[in-house]
């Protein structure tokens, strides 16, 4: 699709125009003079022609950049020998050796983009993926273009004691009037987007670590001074992941020193630049008092992530940003593997499938189906910070992981060690992925591209056969895709389907499948088969299993083999069947999600806007079935209590939205609710029960047990707090004033905020002293009142007015206004468009002030088709506020130029 945008001034850039560079780098040697009004930057490059093309002109991307002086091989360049385009430098009629001397200068402290080099508590920072390099220097900012690095950093000593870049410190010492500086090498060839420096008043714990090889690397985790005492856990995580890449992928540390540094002003997760990883505070800083169980998982997760990346991103990188899934689906993939493996058990390793699954069908399912929808590798872009997506990241993953379902894991290993061996130090593409997964494994994954090249998530509907007489269960698989935008007509994907058939007793059947290759079942082998997974290449598809000598009940894409919604008609019986007795762990829980959203979606049809929840006809419609079925599993010691808790959180209201053709979002929150009063009201001895059960005594420990108790006692709290009772209401104050753990004081603060209780604006100050000094606590602190259900518009713009409220600092603007418009959508969709137009100010303010940002929050009214007319008008209004605001940055404008643009009219598959 060509977006046609009058106001922009970059065009959209397109994977078909794709061409290699002219020039090649082959060093890179940089000075900065460190300085927070000005900072002089120079830059040595040496540059080879490619020879592989005609094209004698260096292109050197530059980014509001000052140039003071461009030398060309010792002669210095003058306005004619060179064009400046767009902010871009171009030398035409280059000779073949080029050595180019930049000279630039910057401005750190007005930087509130934080892209490029910027200030962040007085110390200097930088982020450079994916075009923040050429916010520093020009040069070929372009993933394809790989180089030795050298940076020399000089800056005041006692403002600036730390200086550190990527790879090996060479040298270091004093330079007189009170300036030092310290000399980096990197010794592997990187692309400019790895570029990293840092310099201030940090502090570090470190560890010699010994690698498997017996090598011993240096491990630092940087802080500002005074957090010291959060860093053990990101240390021991960093640890953990070192020791499992060598152990799952035989992957080691290539580096002598590896680094960490922790950051407060940041606009993702964290940045994987070489040996020296820059992270959000978020996922760093950790002690029991200010983190919760959910931070220490994430923490670990993240830590992973960005040390797997060496590997998968860094030695082996993108070709071009439309590769952007090749480094990210695989290294979430690799950190999703990492954590379960880490918990170990089955139903732990369930639980965090779960949790990934949500993830996303809650936020992927719907930009699958919204106007910002793209491929995994997408077509086009007209800012490529916008394609940092759920769609990359997530279902990148889940593309992975298919070939993984596809091949085995020993087989997916296979194709791994052929991606290094053929790869190591090269820029390449997704395709070169799949062809190292194919050729290890001697498959064809030809059809396996459409993952890649065709956007929305597949709808596949299943029908089961069983014919008595002939003993015989026929599946029949038929897939569907919906148009998305560019893309009208879709091609059949390839889908592994993981399939399984219970018998009455609830056990699985062993399984022959018709014309199956003797090895895939159970003809010719002694060991029963009971868990296959199919594939699904063509619109329509039937398996024939033999030898069934009763009627099954299916369960089907065990452990989520496929990002898709697969439809069957099961009773509610068979249901609740499944929920009990399914051998897949994963659709256990699925059994469950779909019953609770068959009520659901049924209550909201009976509650109306005018409604509140204690009217709703809960009464109407009989969930029987499925709270007998929840009070079996929440009283079953023998499950664990992580998958307990999973188990008895209802889907989200987002969730339900999606199953619905138009949104309501009051009566969905109102058939939220009314359903968990209901099931608060009939297992209220059980959730009582379970929450004296699982109280620790002793001191908190973030293990992965421990952890499932305190959510499993969390989740019965919240449920008791529906009740909204005296009894519940000192639960939860005692709860608050005895926790010595974040996890348990959020939660009982959250059941303070979220009921009638008389000590809940005591608690919600006397949280906010306690932790004044955190800012990491703080924003939770902002986001628990963001969410509050009775937090309106204007309870958030009062809460904007706090001192320690401000929109420069993402973390903190994601706390309250991100929570807010996402995470609390019967408030902010309220009927009279204030949330609306709320979001459009916010919007613009934060355009001005961090585009990136910006855009993320401008993704909040994404499916604004999918609601009532009056609401649409209100949402189409704020879209069109923000569309007609001066000086937009190309990351807002494509997001609500997609979003204001017509679908076209419907074609079928
Ligand atoms: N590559 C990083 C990761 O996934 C994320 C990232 C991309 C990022 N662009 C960024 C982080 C900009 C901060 C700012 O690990
Ligand atoms: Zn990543």
């Amino acid at each position: 699709m060509r977006i046609d945008n009058p106001q922009s001034q970059a065009p959209t850039i397109y994977r078909e125009q794709y061409t290699p560079p002219a020039y090649f780098v082959d060093t890179v040697d940089m000075g900065f003079d460190l300085d927070q009004v000005t900072t002089r930057v120079a830059t040595r490059i040496k540059l080879t022609r490619n020879d592989a093309t005609d094209d004698h002109t260096i292109i050197l991307f530059g980014d509001e950049l000052k140039l003071v002086s461009l030398t060309m091989n010792g002669t210095l360049l003058g306005k004619r020998d060179y064009e400046l385009v767009d902010g871009n430098l171009h030398i035409p009629g280059a000779p073949d050796q080029v050595t180019l001397d930049i000279e630039t200068v910057l401005a750190p402290s007005q930087n509130t983009s934080l892209m490029g080099l910027y200030v962040s508590s007085g110390n200097f920072f930088t982020q450079c993926e994916a075009e923040g390099f050429r916010k520093i220097t020009f040069f070929p900012d372009r993933p394809d273009v790989m180089a030795k690095y050298t940076v020399m950093l000089r800056a005041d000593k006692a403002a600036y004691p730390v200086l550190l870049s990527n790879g090996n410190l060479i040298e270091e010492g004093d330079l007189g009037d009170g300036r030092h500086y310290a000399l980096w090498e990197d010794p592997f060839k990187k692309p400019s987007y790895l570029f990293a420096l840092v310099a201030g008043k940090l502090v570090c714990q470190e560890e010699t670590y010994r690698l498997q090889s017996g090598r011993d690397v240096q491990l630092q985790v940087w802080v500002e001074p005074g957090n010291l005492d959060k860093t053990q856990h990101a240390m021991d995580s960093l640890k953990n992941s070192i020791r499992w890449d060598e152990k799952r992928f035989g992957l080691e540390l290539d580096l002598d020193r590896f680094m960490i540094v922790a950051v407060g002003d940041f606009n993702m997760g964290a940045m994987e630049n070489k040996g020296l990883n820059i992270f959000n505070t978020k996922f760093v800083l950790a002690n029991p008092r200010i983190a919760t169980d959910i931070d220490y998982a994430n923490i670990e997760a993240v830590v992973g992530h960005e040390y797997f990346h060496n590997w998968t991103g860094n030695r082996v990188t993108c070709r071009d940003w439309f590769q952007l899934s090749l480094k990210e689906g695989l290294t979430v993939f690799r950190d999703q593997e990492f954590s379960a493996d880490l918990i170990g058990s089955t139903s732990g390793r369930a639980v965090k499938r779960i949790d990934d699954v949500r993830v996303l069908r809650q936020n992927q399912f719907p930009e699958d189906a919204g106007p910002m929808a793209h491929s995994v590798r997408p077509d086009s872009y007209l800012e490529i910070n916008n394609f940092y997506t759920v769609t990359i990241y997530e279902k990148g993953a889940e593309v992975v992981r298919m070939y993984q379902t596809l091949l085995g894991r020993d087989g997916f290993r296979k194709g791994m060690d052929l991606y290094f061996a053929r790869h190591d130090g090269q820029a390449v593409t997704c395709n070169d992925f799949r062809a190292a997964m194919a050729d290890a494994n001697g498959r064809d994954l030809t059809q396996f591209e459409r993952w890649y090249s065709q956007a929305g998530t597949p709808a596949v509907t299943a029908r089961m056969d069983y014919d008595a007489a002939a003993k015989t269960v026929t599946l029949t698989l038929a897939q569907t895709c919906a148009p998305s935008p560019g893309q009208e007509d879709k091609l059949p994907f390839a889908i592994p389907v993981a399939v399984g058939l219970l018998d009455n007793a609830g056990k699985d059947m062993a399984l022959v499948l018709q014309g199956a290759p003797a090895e895939r079942t159970n003809s010719k082998r002694s060991k029963p088969v009971h868990s296959l997974v199919l594939e699904l290449t063509e619109a329509e598809q039937s398996f024939i299993f033999t030898g069934v000598t009763e009627k099954p009940v299916p369960s089907l894409l065990r452990d989520f083999s496929a990002p898709v919604v697969l439809t069957f008609d099961y009773s509610d019986t068979e249901l609740a069947f499944l929920m009990g007795h399914d051998s897949d762990a994963f659709n256990r829980w699925e059994a469950g999600q779909r019953l609770a959203t068959r009520y659901l979606l049924a209550m909201v049809g009976t509650v109306s806007a005018d409604k509140t929840a204690d009217q709703t006809a809960a009464a109407t419609v009989d969930a029987t079935l499925l709270i007998e079925a929840l009070r079996t599993t929440l009283t079953d010691q023998s499950l664990g209590q992580s998958y307990r808790e999973v188990i008895l959180t209802l889907p989200s209201e987002t969730m339900i939205a999606e199953a619905l053709p138009v949104i309501a979002p009051q009566a969905i929150h109102g058939a939220r609710q009314a359903l968990r009063r209901a099931l608060a009201q009939a297992l209220q001895p059980e959730f009582i029960a379970a929450y004296s059960a699982n109280r620790i005594d002793g001191a908190y420990q973030p293990d992965a047990e421990s952890a499932g108790k305190r959510a499993l006692k969390n989740v019965a709290l919240s449920y008791l707090a529906e009740l909204d009772d005296a009894p519940v209401h000192t639960l939860a104050q005692l709860q608050y004033d005895s926790a010595d753990n974040m996890t348990d004081r959020l939660a009982a603060l959250g059941a303070l905020v979220n009921t009638s209780a008389p000590g809940r604006q005591a608690a919600l100050a006397s949280f906010y002293s306690e932790f004044e000094a955190e800012p990491l606590v703080i924003d939770k602190w902002f986001t628990l009142q963001a969410m509050a259900r009775s937090t309106d518009v204007a309870t958030v713009r009062e809460l904007m007015r706090h001192p320690a409220f401000t929109l420069k600092n993402p973390n903190r603007a994601r706390s309250l206004i991100f929570s807010f418009c996402n995470g609390n959508p019967s408030q902010f969709h309220a009927i009279d468009g204030s949330g609306h137009a709320f979001w459009a100010e916010q919007v613009i303010a934060l355009n001005s002030i961090n585009p990136q940002v910006a855009a993320r929050l401008a993704r909040s009214l994404d499916r604004w088709r999918k609601y009532p007319p009056a609401q649409q008008a209100s949402m189409q209004e704020a879209l069109r506020k923000v569309a007609d605001t001066a000086a937009l940055s190309n990351d807002v404008l494509e997001v609500i130029t997609k979003a204001l643009t017509e679908p076209k009219a419907k074609a079928s598959l």
